[in-house]
């Protein structure tokens, strides 16, 4: 049993200075990938990442890649990571929290300790999907995307993955991703994001599995045309065939009658103006479950309503999965571990599912993986006033960094 223990100080301090980068007047932080807030938010986290007596890389995903020891690459590494790209507006822990109590955690060890495996600590690309499409990076690293297809993935703006990496200054460093998949075991830290381990005055969350997700965007074509002039009967509204469709989403996810979601939170109209039914609209559908065959059935049903809402409204319609995830089981050794850290650590703890998605469910298809969750306030995250108090993030990269210590030694 360890006696070891991060730094609270330097845990926060880092926290701080990171929540500063892409911080919004209206509220939240802002860091989409390859922007400017994202290129300055790598560039602190690279520095604290030497600081912790890591080599730094990039692999041809823009993941940025620590590595301890200087160990030779045939070395299995026992890896942690997370994300530093956020939604828009979101809160300051959401991924930062998982990348800098990782940071800190591995530190600590290279401080106090000679682990006598190789730790690598990984910060994905584009967890959030925010700009190009959920979990490039992730799956990127595992070998589930190529570079050709990823690299081809367009922004709302149409910039591609490539130019937008390639215009961010990001080059990878010579080592291929698959070199820094010898991966022995990973472990993700991350908020909670839901109200739960709050609700149940616990302090650690145990991650069992994670949710499967997917990512539809519906193109709506129907005709701008005067809003004073033009009857109701002759119009051909693409905004009003999006609120269909969201409401039928919404009662898709409703009937299953199960832990099944679905959530449209982004509608784009053109030409966006008062006075002018809408000829164009563009939205998103977020669905996710447990189970594959449930979450195929949500999608199969979405699209169906939408198909037919399309049709009685006049409207064209497109319909393309912009991305899917599967959901993952985490390991029992790992958990069992983890659960043992917190009995160390005298930290009461809880198993639960999660309904986020994260990046560790892409690196379950290569490895043997974990999560280790700390309550959120109110369950809230995604939204500029996430917060967890210090005391509480402290735990959970203790917890992390005595599971570490577990597994490396
Ligand atoms: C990732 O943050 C998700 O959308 O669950
Ligand atoms: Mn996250
Ligand atoms: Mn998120």
């Amino acid at each position: 049993m360890t006696t070891l223990r991060i730094s609270s100080t330097r845990l926060h301090k880092s926290i701080t200075e990171l929540s500063r980068i892409g911080r919004q007047p209206a509220g939240g932080i802002t860091r989409l990938t390859f922007s400017e807030a994202d290129i300055e938010a790598r560039k602190y986290v690279s520095s604290l990442i030497r600081e912790a007596g890591m080599s730094v890389s990039i692999d041809e995903f823009g993941n940025i890649i620590g590595r301890t020891l200087n160990a030779a690459y045939d070395i299995p590494a026992i890896s942690c990571g997370s994300h530093i790209d956020t939604v828009p507006n979101g809160g300051a822990l959401d991924g930062a929290y998982g990348v800098l109590g990782a940071i800190e955690a591995i530190r600590c060890i290279h401080e106090h300790h000679t682990p006598t495996k190789a730790l690598q600590l990984i910060v994905f690309t584009e967890e959030e999907g925010a700009r190009f499409g959920a979990f490039i990076g992730s799956k990127g690293f595992v070998g589930l995307l190529d570079t050709s297809s990823a690299y081809a993935m367009k922004d709302r703006d149409r910039v591609t993955f490539r130019e937008a990496m390639h215009n961010a200054g990001i080059r990878p460093t010579s080592r291929p991703s698959e070199q820094y998949r010898n991966i022995r075991a990973y472990l993700e830290l991350h908020i909670e994001q839901g109200p739960v381990l709050e609700h149940e005055h616990k302090s650690i969350g145990i991650v069992e599995s994670i949710v499967g997700l997917g990512d539809l965007v519906i193109e709506i074509e129907g005709e701008a045309r005067h809003a004073g002039t033009t009857p109701m009967q002759l119009r051909r509204d693409a905004l009003l065939a999006a609120a269909r469709i969201i409401l039928g989403a919404n009662q898709s996810a409703i009937k299953t009658g199960t832990s099944a979601v679905a959530t449209v939170g982004s509608v784009i109209a053109f030409p966006g103006a008062y006075n002018v039914i809408p000829g164009r609209a563009i939205i998103n559908v977020d669905y996710r479950d447990v189970s594959i065959p449930r979450i195929r059935r949500l999608e199969t049903k979405i699209s169906s309503i939408s198909k037919e809402v399309a049709r009685k409204s006049n409207v064209e319609i497109v319909i393309r999965r912009k991305s899917f995830t599967k959901p993952a089981h985490m390991s029992a050794k790992i958990i069992r571990v983890i659960k043992a850290s917190c009995r160390d650590l005298g930290l009461s703890c809880k198993y639960l599912p999660s309904g986020a998605g994260h990046d560790c469910q892409n690196i379950a298809h290569i490895t043997k993986t974990g999560m280790i969750f700390v309550p959120s306030r109110d369950g809230i995250s995604h939204a500029a006033n996430e917060y967890t108090k210090p005391k509480q993030l402290e735990d959970g990269a203790n917890v992390l960094l005595a599971t570490l210590l577990r597994l490396a030694d």
